[in-house]
């Protein structure tokens, strides 16, 4: 399998990386030293998550260059803006301890659903990536939860497109549209929560295909959307877990479980949807 997918701008991003929301328990440095031992080389992170000084220890105890790691950060949607993207951007790298990021996002368009100024803000967000991106510090930038009327509106201050928008898709969410649109422009797709939450890992679909296929439900899943050209981050608190998932055996799910799959319900969903408040999750 080729091990990368070729940004925009020609930078390679592992097609399997680590997501690391929630991973390090708030405080714990180990899981990412895990995660780099399983040979994990893209780790994702943001703000928000406040896990970053726990991923920069981690990465400094592994003794794996940095080179040698993708790393990626997020500015959170409270700090839209040029000032606060720019400041959350530098605060981010000192805790991260790297003097660089592989990949930086705006986390979510809109500071809330009911705001009015949220183009303005994403516009100021862009100009001060696109300067960071220009001067080196970074060396791809993009977006996350953003839908095609979003990055419609980036598009037009935008100097630089953007080379990712990283969305919440698994079996039972897969946001076809947005999908679309950003496979139309270029843009590489990157899935939050591909493994959708133990109520897909356990859809009898998922386990009978799984089975059929020969590899663990969570393999099934990963490879569902990789087969898409779709990036993914699964988070697993295992090592275990961690190369199961990383150690994907090469399957071909034929177009017509594809489409059974692409067609089910609405299953897993988490609740976030960038333009409306967050409906308690379905797991
Ligand atoms: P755990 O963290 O206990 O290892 P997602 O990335 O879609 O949000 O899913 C993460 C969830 O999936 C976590 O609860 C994680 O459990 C679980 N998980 C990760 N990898 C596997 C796996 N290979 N088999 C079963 N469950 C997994």
């Amino acid at each position: 399998m080729n091990e990368y997918f070729v940004l925009l701008n020609g930078v390679k991003l592992p097609k399997i990386g680590y997501g690391t929301f929630r991973c390090t328990d708030g405080s714990d440095e180990r899981i990412v030293r895990m995660a780099l031992e399983a040979g994990y080389r893209m780790l994702d992170t943001a703000a928000f998550y406040e896990n970053e000084e726990y991923i920069g220890k981690g990465i400094k105890e592994s003794g794996v260059p940095r080179e040698e790691i993708f790393l990626t950060s997020k500015v959170w949607k409270t700090d839209l803006g040029y000032e606060k993207t720019r400041e959350s951007f530098y605060a981010s790298l000192e805790r991260l301890q790297t003097d660089y990021l592989d990949l930086f996002l705006i986390h979510w368009p809109k500071p809330d659903p009911e705001c009015e100024n949220w183009k303005e803000l994403i516009a100021g967000s862009w100009k001060a990536m696109e300067e960071l991106y220009e001067q080196g510090k970074v060396r791809a930038i993009g977006l996350s939860n953003f839908l095609p009327h979003h990055i419609d509106a980036l598009m037009e201050t935008a100097k630089v497109k953007p080379m990712v928008d990283q969305l919440e898709l698994h079996v039972g969410y897969m946001q076809e549209l947005a999908v679309q649109y950003c496979k139309n422009m270029g843009i590489q797709v990157q899935a939050w929560s591909p493994l959708g939450r133990t109520r897909v890992l356990q859809e009898a679909v998922v386990l009978k295909m799984a089975e059929k296929y020969g590899v663990t439900p969570a393999q099934f899943l990963l490879r569902f959307l990789l087969q898409q050209d779709i990036c993914v981050i699964p988070k697993a608190t295992s090592m275990e877990r961690m190369r199961q998932n990383l150690e994907l055996p090469m399957i071909e799910i034929t177009a017509e479980d594809m489409y059974t799959l692409k067609c089910l319900p609405q299953l897993g969903w988490s609740g976030e949807h960038p333009d409306r408040e967050r409906v308690p999750a379905q797991v």
